[in-house]
């Protein structure tokens, strides 16, 4: 941590740069919130047909180097994409990979928003996530334009803002970093001098109990995790505009617009509150964007990824559990017993039996229905892939037993029970994924594994690659080096060989029992043990096609 009081400069800043998005780029990642698949789900869920996504337009306005956008197009080759982005450099980046990939469906446009015209041609999903509160007022209204104008019918909109009131309390940390950070004339030492002032604050504000010492320690936290290209955008720019919600719903429908629901749907549920605040919620609010802007209150949230559609459309606030049918389901939730701790099997057809299962992120649910213990353990097999719900509903009642499978009345009371107790879990947690399209992939390496061309690019350049499940995965030391060498050509002996050899070289760093291993002998018989490990690590990460 650089020495805040060092350093203060005496000359006055240097002028700010045409696009600060040229001199700071900003990383490129995906985000899947975002994808066209998730935007059906919500789209499906409130009583719209949007359009499949394996045949649909998608625009992204502030696409940045193409991070999000480029995975899209190489898994949906039947769909099109188009990027618009101010930024020279960062265009510039994202049409070199497009290049180099020879993908012929998206094309990324050094363009401003501003001049985004019909000549665009008409879009299934408009994405804007990391833009709207970043730009100018006309350059807002502009977004909005362009959803209400290039959306077709069925169309939907993802934008994604800061808000009121959660920004308030950011936004008085924001205020000190900059006002601080403009005695520096380059990005860097403006971004190290953010940061030193908020752990001199942090240190020296530090009665107990003190509510401002307890804001600046929980930003500093957060901050201290976050990128500096990161920190440098979000708060060190001139523009950064959050708004109160009920703010965006009116400016969005006075275009033309309609609020439809946020990409996660959970946080749309009054009931997740307790039945206490959800009733006083009901008597407060008269309708859904009221609910919302109270439901904000409460959480004192910061940040909205709302979804929007176009005005005539009737959003359909109730969700018939049938809509499931066209949707894939997938979880990464496993069966708990009473210690917290996994149990490795469950009793699929007890009625009495309540099982507890935990997610990823900790949050749990709880079941004595056979048809959804059963439906978790095929989903729990499929992981991380999805499972059409059909699919899941007779491969759930086959584990289960207790019927012909195949009788249309017993298969129209399996599918009402599985789609309540998947939404009512989808809705208050999240255990469940929801997608609009299968994520497919191979769960085994097979004799020469062939990777995502994408993520095997990718672990040449850096830690991270983009997954079949659109997530951002960081790579550890081998898994960055066997990735490129998974281009079908080599099988175990081959990428063993050649991994020793990057070894030898000095690039991978190969141990045993603590000790880092020099003879070529030595480092490819400890290679030789692993790579089965390896290689079964990346199938699970949803990196390999083969
Ligand atoms: C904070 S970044 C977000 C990038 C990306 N969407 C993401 O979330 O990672 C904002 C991006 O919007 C671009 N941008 C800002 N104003 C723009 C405009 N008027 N036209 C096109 N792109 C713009 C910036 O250059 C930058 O790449």
């Amino acid at each position: 941590m650089p020495d805040m009081l060092s350093d203060v400069p005496t000359a006055n800043p240097a002028a700010p740069p045409v696009n600060t998005y040229d001199e700071v780029p900003y990383e490129s990642h995906p985000f899947s919130q975002t994808h066209p698949s998730r935007l059906f789900v919500v789209g499906t869920l409130f009583g719209m047909r949007p359009t499949p996504v394996q045949r649909c337009r998608v625009l992204e306005l502030g696409c940045a180097a193409g991070g999000n956008l480029i995975p899209m197009a190489e898994y949906l080759p039947d769909s099109e994409f188009v990027g618009v982005e101010l930024s020279a450099r960062q265009a510039r980046e994202g049409q070199e990979l497009v290049r180099q990939f020879g993908l012929k469906n998206i094309a990324i446009r050094h363009a401003n928003i501003m001049d985004v015209d019909e000549s665009y041609g008409l879009f299934d999903y408009v994405i804007v996530h990391g833009v709207f509160s970043w730009v100018p007022t006309r350059v807002q209204e502009k977004i909005f334009d362009i959803c209400a104008k290039q959306l077709t019918p069925n169309g939907v909109a993802y934008v994604s803002y800061n808000t009121y009131p959660g920004w308030h309390m950011r936004g008085m940390i924001r205020d000190m970093m900059r006002y601080h950070s403009s005695r520096f004339n380059t990005p860097q030492l403006r971004t190290q001098q953010a940061r030193a002032l908020l752990d001199f604050l942090a240190q020296s504000v530090r009665q107990e109990g003190n509510a401002y010492a307890a804001l600046l320690k929980q930003e500093l936290e957060t901050l201290r995790h976050q990128a500096d290209h990161y920190l440098y955008h979000e708060h060190l720019e001139e523009v950064n505009d959050p708004l109160y919600f009920y703010q965006f719903a009116e400016r969005a429908k006075a275009k033309g617009l309609k609020y439809l629901g946020e990409a996660r749907v959970g946080t749309m549920v009054t009931g997740n509150f307790g039945p206490d605040i959800e009733k006083t919620l009901k008597i407060l609010a008269t309708d859904q964007i009221q609910a919302e802007q109270y439901m904000d209150f409460l959480r004192n949230r910061m940040f909205r990824e709302t979804i929007l559609c176009l005005d005539r459309v009737q959003p359909v606030w109730a969700v018939n559990p049938e809509c499931l049918r066209v949707l894939h389901v997938a979880s990464a939730a496993k069966p708990i017993g009473p210690d917290g701790q996994p149990i490795p099997s469950v009793n699929l057809t007890s009625e009495q039996e309540n099982i507890s299962y935990k997610g990823p992120s900790g949050m749990t649910m709880a079941t004595t229905r056979p048809l959804l213990k059963a439906a978790m353990k095929v989903l729990a097999d499929a992981t991380p892939g999805t499972v059409p719900f059909d699919l899941l509903r007779k491969q759930a009642r086959e584990l289960v037993g207790g019927g012909d499978p195949t009788d249309p009345k017993l298969i129209a009371e399996d599918t009402q029970v599985l789609a309540v107790g998947l939404l009512n879990c989808y809705m208050g947690s999240d255990l469940i994924e929801l997608h609009g399209m299968p994520i497919t992939f191979a769960r085994q390496a097979g004799p020469k594994p062939v990777a995502l061309p994408l993520a095997r690019f990718q672990a040449q350049r850096g830690q991270t690659a983009t997954n079949r499940r659109h997530e951002v995965v960081r790579l550890n030391d081998l898994d960055k080096h066997l990735l490129p060498l998974l281009d079908g050509t080599n099988d175990r002996d081959a990428l063993v060989e050649k991994l020793t050899q990057v070894a030898v070289s000095g690039a991978l760093n190969v141990q045993k029992d603590g000790l880092t291993l020099y003879e070529p002998k030595e480092i490819r018989a400890a290679l030789k043990s692993v790579i089965d490990p390896a290689l079964a690590n990346i199938a699970r990460l949803a990196l390999l096609i083969q």
